[in-house]
């Protein structure tokens, strides 16, 4: 039977690489690498970086690249769109590992930060079993995602006694406003500053950029006094570096 693992990489850090992580990435024979139009050359480097490093026997494994279907964008409505991307996507993955994962081999798929953390890996993984087309087994293995990378770097609990946390887009919170009966919410894959927009309310933010990276950086304050400073050095970093990736807790100041 083949094997496949999916493999969270940790958000930034190669020391976020845990050791059962380690154990699992020594174990395979195939790794594969789908590489985004647009991914950064920071993110690919640290893929490198590593197998490297962790990998004892660089002769023990190869690695196979194809290139990630493109997703459609301006056409369709956004959930269409990633429904056809990621039929795609899974009709690569389907013959990738029928033709590259012999029987009794394991491949892998490293994933930024944690798998289940809007990774769309085990939903691909999820179709290909579901139709059939290919047999095999696999294994999740748990990284530190973006938001643990948050909360530690602001050394802060994410939640407060007792309360919940939501995770959710900078897409959701534009759409609906920061979530009722929720008081710590945290945002990712926000592109547009929402926070930015919300200025009226009582909130703190905690912000975080390239978490776990030479580059990260680190704001928190009240979101009235800190959105603008966030909104430049945001801007700045972007600039600089070329792309950007940016996760915030906004909190209810409790009075
Ligand atoms: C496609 S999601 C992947 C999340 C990932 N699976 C995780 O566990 O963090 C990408 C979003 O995660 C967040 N993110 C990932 N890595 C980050 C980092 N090092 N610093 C800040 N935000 C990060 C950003 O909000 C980014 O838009």
């Amino acid at each position: 039977m083949r094997k496949l693992y999916v493999i969270g990489m940790g958000a930034g850090d190669p020391e976020y690489m845990t050791a059962q992580a380690i154990r699992a990435l020594n174990e395979i024979d195939v790794l594969f690498v789908l590489q985004k139009e647009e991914e950064q050359q920071d993110l690919v480097e640290l893929r490198r970086v590593i197998c490297e490093r962790f990998i004892d026997d660089p002769e023990s494994y190869r690695v196979v690249e194809a290139p990630d279907p493109p997703r459609e964008r301006g056409t369709a409505s956004y959930r269409d769109a990633v429904a056809d991307w990621r039929r795609r996507r899974a009709d690569l993955c389907v013959r990738l590992i029928r033709d590259e994962v012999g029987d009794g081999e394991r491949g892998a798929f490293l994933a930024w930060g944690d798998p289940a953390l809007y990774d769309s890996t085990l939903g691909v993984i999820q179709d290909i079993l579901a139709r059939g087309d290919v047999a095999f087994e696999y294994e999740v293995v748990p990284g530190i995602s973006s938001v643990q990378a948050l909360a530690a770097g602001h050394r802060i609990a994410l939640n407060r006694v007792g309360g919940a946390v939501q995770v959710t887009t900078g897409r959701r919170l534009a759409d609906s406003g920061m979530p009722a009966g929720v008081d710590d919410v945290v945002v990712m894959l926000d592109a547009q500053q929402t926070f930015a927009e919300l200025g009226d309310e009582d909130l703190d933010i905690y912000w975080g950029a390239y978490l776990g990276t030479p580059d990260e950086i680190l704001v928190s304050g009240h979101l009235s006094d800190v959105a603008e400073k966030i909104v430049r050095v945001r801007a700045e970093a972007r600039t600089r570096k070329g792309w950007m990736f940016d996760t915030y807790l906004l909190r209810r100041v409790r009075r």
